[in-house]
């Protein structure tokens, strides 16, 4: 039998520190020996997003506490460790390097492998380590900070089919809650509010809808809940609970729409390539909507596709993700040396025209 594989991931890139530990035995299911998420929101709560300087600063002092806590909870020493996978890009460059600068250390100081991963292959590739999904499958990452259509083909092979060009859903989520006086994040309170809201009260834009292909565009809908909100303000003098319920449930149904609506067509240009498991799955923190999640199953099951959902822990941002896609890597023959730079942007299709938008966290695209 052959030695299993031990994994140590890192993830830094943007307002999460993570470490992780990751084993494989032969082609068995890898399991998850201990995933380590400190997050930042304390730290930039005042500030409206993330702030680079300080979430390059928070993730430098906690990575090496982030590692200990991952080993100990998962029983294994670094000696054990065969490899050490980071994100290497994209990000907010400050915090890309703290753990490109710890893994280098690491891998110098105990003399094994290191591997750079992709952040965003690292969510393309979760519903391989959750569920053992076989390629060709398609994935929708949508989230604070990414929103993208992508057929993956292999570990580093990606077909984007589209994205937005300017907001992620998540971060429209969170502008609504803020225009509405809820608490972050909005994607929760929103949802709570909306199921006691009339979805239809307000006519708000389903952007993009009218044009063909996949890309999406959130901006504009923020932009007309704003004027919707200031509309019935200066009408009543203030939103009652009602209003605030309708523009809720209104503002979810347009994002349901639009979501359900690019889903259709990103599944027909994936379902060409005639797949022989057809499958859709989704990540990132919105993929918590259990609207959104509903309306998508419906979408799937129209076209013939299976769908799926990591564990939420595992969609948002974590280093197990980083570990599997590095263990994927690893053991494809890919080796990263001392070196290995941090990348701001760095598309998973490098083919793909580069979108507009970047997210509230950084150039993700
Ligand atoms: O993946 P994530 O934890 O972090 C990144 O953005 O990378 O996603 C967080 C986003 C936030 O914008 C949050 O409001 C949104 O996911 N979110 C939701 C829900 N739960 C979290 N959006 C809609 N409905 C939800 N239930
Ligand atoms: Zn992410």
């Amino acid at each position: 039998m052959t030695k299993p594989l031990t994994i140590l991931g890192l993830e830094s890139s943007c307002d999460d520190t993570a470490a992780a530990i990751l084993r494989q035995s032969g082609d068995q299911a890898p399991e998850i020996l201990a995933s380590i998420v400190h997050g930042q929101t304390d730290l930039h709560a005042s500030f409206g997003g993330v702030v680079p300087e300080i979430a390059a600063r928070a993730h430098a002092e906690k990575l090496d506490h982030s590692v200990e806590e991952a080993l100990a909870a998962a029983n294994v020493t670094l000696a054990e460790v065969d490899a050490i996978a980071v994100t290497s890009g994209p990000g907010l460059i400050g915090g890309v390097l703290s753990a490109v600068m710890c893994a280098k250390g690491l891998s110098a100081g105990l003399d094994i492998p290191l591997v750079g991963v992709n952040h965003l292959a690292g969510h393309a590739l979760t519903p391989r380590l959750t569920d053992q999904v076989a390629y060709p499958y398609l994935m929708l990452l949508v989230s604070g900070g990414h929103c993208q259509f992508l057929i993956a083909h292999g570990p580093e092979k990606f077909t984007r089919l589209g994205g937005t060009i300017d907001d992620a859903p998540g971060e429209a989520f969170d502008k609504t809650a803020r225009l509405l006086g809820l608490p972050q994040p909005g994607g929760p309170s929103v949802q709570a509010e909306a199921l006691n809201g009339n979805p239809k009260a307000f006519r708000l834009p389903r952007p993009l809808l009218d044009r063909p292909g996949c890309d999406m565009s959130f901006s504009g809908l923020k932009t007309a809940l704003l004027r919707a909100r200031d509309a019935i303000i200066t009408e009543k003098g203030g939103l009652t609970v009602q209003d605030r319920a309708d523009l809720c449930a209104s503002f979810q149904a347009a994002v349901v729409d639009v979501l359900a609506e690019k889903t259709r067509r990103a599944l027909a240009l994936y379902m060409a390539e005639r797949p022989s498991e057809p499958l859709l799955a989704v990540a990132g923190g919105v993929a918590a909507n259990t609207a959104i999640r509903a309306e998508l199953e419906t979408v799937c099951a129209e076209s013939g596709a299976t769908f799926t959902a990591p564990p939420l822990a595992l969609c948002t941002d974590n280093a197990a993700m980083i570990a599997y896609a590095g263990l994927e890597r690893f053991k494809a023959g890919a080796r990263d040396d001392m070196s290995l730079s941090a990348r701001p942007r760095w598309p998973l299709d490098q083919t793909a025209p580069a979108l507009l938008g970047s997210g509230k966290k950084g150039a993700k695209a």
